[in-house]
């Protein structure tokens, strides 16, 4: 007599899906993320791996981000990071796109691959490329000993662990974190924040695990919006600013696992076509914490309700704007503007996971797609 034991059972522990025990592991791997970089007591913080000195921090005159789908929104929000930070010019190429754009690149640029894999073909060939014209080559990468880590000259370990689940979470907030503390490392050897600044940064990173955690909590709320919207056949997801991408990788989120059409927009730019598409049948999910750019966004919610859309908004704690204007909202704790993505992201991807998982849906393995794509 034996027992039938499944092993991969077994290592979901209580979760259904691997996906949802990755969203659910983000309180952790946050946590992993901060240990051994940031010195909360002298408000600092470290990056060995990167080899940087104060004479290589001085020279950078660009940083290009480069990588593919998830990760590459998540360089978009770091080229934010960068720019508002470090006041490095900073801006984001998709690999497929830089490996075949004959980019103007020196040794004075900066070419920073984000990838979990470490082994993504177009981001490896991307990188290759930018090496030949004599670039930096920096990665953040969670697949320790992976190519993406091998050929960089100074590398950013994610603290995310294994992930299985073909839709990446955890290791969308981990780089997230890694970009923020770069940016800041990057500044304070540039010498463009001041000591006072630099501390309420660094301060502010002991918040995230907890922010995250207190999302999660509250996943029974997403639930129920996502049994009353798993019928949907469209959806417009929007953001501005630093949480631009965040909509982008919502509406990711959704296509990959649950295959409903769905668009990242950013929100100043409905007036000039999208807007069109909003009628009952197009629900538009809005990504509105108290971040720098909240009146523009509470102004684009109010149009798209008065087209007769429904809304769901994520926002803070107590927003009773919001409250007023919104059919169903996902809250979020008070969270400092410059890490809101690492917050906002969270219910984004619990909404799209109980859609696909209510459906029935492979939510870890969904149709035509691959963990890693090795190939071009
Ligand atoms: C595949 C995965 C995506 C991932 C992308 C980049 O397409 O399905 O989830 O974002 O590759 O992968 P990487 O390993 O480079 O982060």
């Amino acid at each position: 007599h034996t027992i039938s034991w499944d092993p991969i059972a077994a290592e979901k522990g209580e979760y259904r899906h691997f996906m949802q025990k990755e969203i659910h592991e983000q309180v952790r791997s946050l946590t992993d993320t901060l240990a051994g970089r940031v010195n909360f007591d002298e408000g600092k913080v470290r990056l060995p791996h990167l080899n940087l000195t104060p004479e290589k921090a001085l020279r950078i005159k660009q940083v290009i981000l480069t990588a593919c789908g998830t990760a590459s929104y998540a360089a978009q929000v770091g080229e934010v990071l960068i720019e508002r930070i470090a006041r490095i010019p900073a801006k984001t190429v998709i690999a497929s796109e830089l490996r075949y754009n004959d980019p103007i690149i020196d040794e004075n640029t900066v070419v920073l691959a984000i990838s979990q894999s470490g082994e993504t073909a177009d981001t490896l060939a991307a990188m290759d490329e930018c090496r030949k014209r004599g670039a930096t080559l920096w990665s953040i990468v969670n697949a320790i000993g992976s190519q993406a880590m091998r050929v960089a000259d100074g590398y950013i370990s994610m603290q995310a662990g294994p992930e299985i689940g073909v839709a990446s979470t955890k290791a969308f907030t981990a780089p997230l974190v890694d970009l923020y503390i770069l940016a800041v490392l990057l500044a304070d050897l540039r010498g463009v924040i001041t000591p006072e600044q630099r501390r309420k940064l660094v301060s502010d990173l002991r918040l995230v695990p907890d922010l995250v955690g207190r999302c999660l909590d509250r996943e029974a709320g997403v639930i129920q919006v996502a049994r009353e919207m798993k019928y949907i056949h469209n959806m417009l997801y929007l953001g501005r600013g630093i949480n631009m991408p965040i909509a982008f990788e919502g509406a990711l989120k959704l296509k990959e696992i649950s295959y409903i059409h769905a668009e990242g927009y950013a929100a100043g730019e409905m007036k000039h076509g999208p807007i069109a598409l909003v009628d009952r049948d197009m629900p538009v999910l809005a990504i509105a914490p108290r971040d720098p750019w909240y009146e523009k966004m509470i102004s684009q919610i109010e149009q798209a309700r008065a087209r007769g859309g429904g809304v769901i908004v994520v926002a803070t704690d107590g927003d009773e704007r919001v409250a007023a204007l919104a059919d169903h909202v996902f809250w979020i704790p008070e969270t400092p503007w410059m890490l809101s993505p690492v917050v906002t992201v969270i219910p984004l991807q619990l909404f799209a996971y109980h859609i696909a998982s209510l459906k029935g849906l492979d939510v870890d393995q969904p149709r035509n797609l691959a963990k890693s794509v090795t190939v071009e």
